[in-house]
């Protein structure tokens, strides 16, 4: 590897923010770890999902798609289509949650990624057990940058059609963007970026080596961006995002997140006539004219700041309606075919006025600082506000067991964190660890 300074050597040099291997990376971490990159045990860089894999969202996905489910045909069967389901957790949420709202024969779920070994992790490791295969829920390798090549788990092509619901945890954030910034002319620059490392080894296994990208050095810079030389995507889009950004000033900086647009535009071809699309993100920061960081890096992948206003600005030339807030660190967004569910008071008032999610985070933080039996009181308060909102999650038998760790009933807390560790494989709490923690007081 060449040597640029004199404590850096040169990964990559100066490339477009979007073809860089930051890109390259994600994706192969992605499809080669499968569920195993949501699994915290010996791996210090997990991809965060306990928000958006929480019982208390599935929750509240569920009662919203209830909420609109009378404008939805009684002849078939409701289609609802996860993507980028990852480790698989929401998806088993979601069909507790169908069951106990009462719609569980109504629905099929189709659980997808273009991860194939995930989804392989999500059938080998009975995620969905107690529910059943056909049924309930199928499996579906789907790129939501190309729809058409969507293929079931035997390699058969799949021809989407009809969804009425589709869900997107933590999903736009790993789509192609490039963070542009308007220039005095009222053209604009692209960021590109060069990376270092402080190690000359060619050999990276983004694998196993879960720290690699944390151990780069990535430097921005901006150069002119020419559009019309951009790639397809950047083209077909471009309209949208220039209109956007029309009245901003010089130096304003946004993402171009044109990998979003080509996947509302793939499920848009796919939704029913009262279909809807639920988003729940990675929120745009407050931008300052200073500010060039507008992504995260998480283990071996890079999770871009999602763009809510161009979503919505897509999809509402195409005639749709949306909602979105803020709430539990999440952004969330409801884009409706037509606007039969949003202009519906009951159905409004429950997504906008209903804070569920935030309660149950709040409840979930404020029940991890507490690590001495002196108030065990205030964590049996806190635990009882919990199971009401969550009582079947691995997450839920994880804190009762927590609860008797701290008051010292260890057989007790060994049998939940044993219960818990049988249905949530990738856990978000390192449940071996606290197993064999709790084993040696007894
Ligand atoms: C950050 S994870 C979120 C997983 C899960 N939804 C959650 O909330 O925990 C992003 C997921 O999107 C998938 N993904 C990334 N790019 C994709 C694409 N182009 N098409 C479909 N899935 C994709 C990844 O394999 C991964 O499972």
């Amino acid at each position: 590897m060449e040597k640029i300074t004199k404590d850096f050597y040169l990964v990559e040099d100066w490339v477009d923010f979007d073809k860089s291997s930051l890109e390259s990376i994600s994706r192969e971490y992605f499809t080669k770890k499968g569920m195993d990159a949501f699994v915290k045990k010996g791996n210090p860089h997990i991809i965060p999902h306990l928000v958006t894999t929480s019982i208390a969202h599935a929750y509240n996905v569920a009662s919203i798609f209830k909420n609109n489910i009378q404008t939805l045909p009684l002849d078939r069967k409701l289609r609802i289509l996860e993507c980028g389901s990852g480790s698989g957790i929401f998806s088993r949420h979601f069909l507790i949650a169908a069951q106990d709202l009462g719609f569980l024969d109504r629905v099929e779920l189709i659980v997808s990624d273009f991860s194939e070994q995930s989804l392989r992790h999500i059938k080998e490791r009975k995620v969905l057990e107690g529910f059943t295969e056909n049924e309930h829920y199928s499996f579906l390798v789907l790129n939501l940058l190309d729809a058409s090549t969507a293929v079931n788990l035997d390699g058969d092509s799949v021809n989407l059609k009809e969804i009425d619901l589709a869900v997107l945890n933590y999903v736009m954030d790993a789509l192609p963007m490039i963070p542009l910034a308007k220039n005095s002319d009222g053209l604009f620059s692209k960021q590109q970026i060069r990376i270092l490392s402080k190690s000359d080894s060619e050999e990276n296994d983004i694998i196993n080596n879960t720290s690699y990208l944390a151990s780069l050095i990535i430097e921005p810079r901006w150069e002119p961006y020419d559009v019309h030389s951009a790639s397809d995507l950047e083209q077909e889009f471009f309209n949208v995002f220039s209109g956007l950004t029309a009245s901003h000033s010089e130096g304003q900086q946004s993402r171009y997140s044109y990998g979003s647009l080509a996947a509302l535009k793939s499920l848009n071809s796919i939704l029913s006539d009262n279909g809807m699309i639920y988003i729940a993100d990675i929120p745009s920061p407050l931008l300052t004219k200073k500010q060039n960081q507008h992504y995260m890096l998480f283990g071996n992948s890079k999770a871009n700041y999602i763009n809510e206003d161009l979503m919505i600005s897509y999809l509402q030339s195409l005639g749709y309606s949306s909602l979105q807030k803020k709430e539990a660190g999440l952004a969330r967004i409801i884009l409706c075919k037509n606007d039969s569910a949003t202009t519906n008071k009951k159905f409004r008032e429950f997504f906008l006025n209903n804070h569920y999610l935030e309660r149950f985070i709040e409840i979930f933080t404020m029940f991890q600082v507490i690590k001495d039996s002196s108030l065990s009181d205030v964590a049996k308060i806190l635990l009882d506000k919990l199971l009401e909102i969550d009582n079947q999650s691995s997450l839920a038998l994880t804190l009762q067991g927590s609860y008797h760790l701290l008051n010292k009933n260890y057989e007790k807390a060994l049998e939940l964190y044993k219960e818990a560790r049988e249905i949530d494989f990738s856990a978000a709490w390192d449940l071996d660890y606290k197993i064999s923690g709790t084993e040696m007081f007894i």
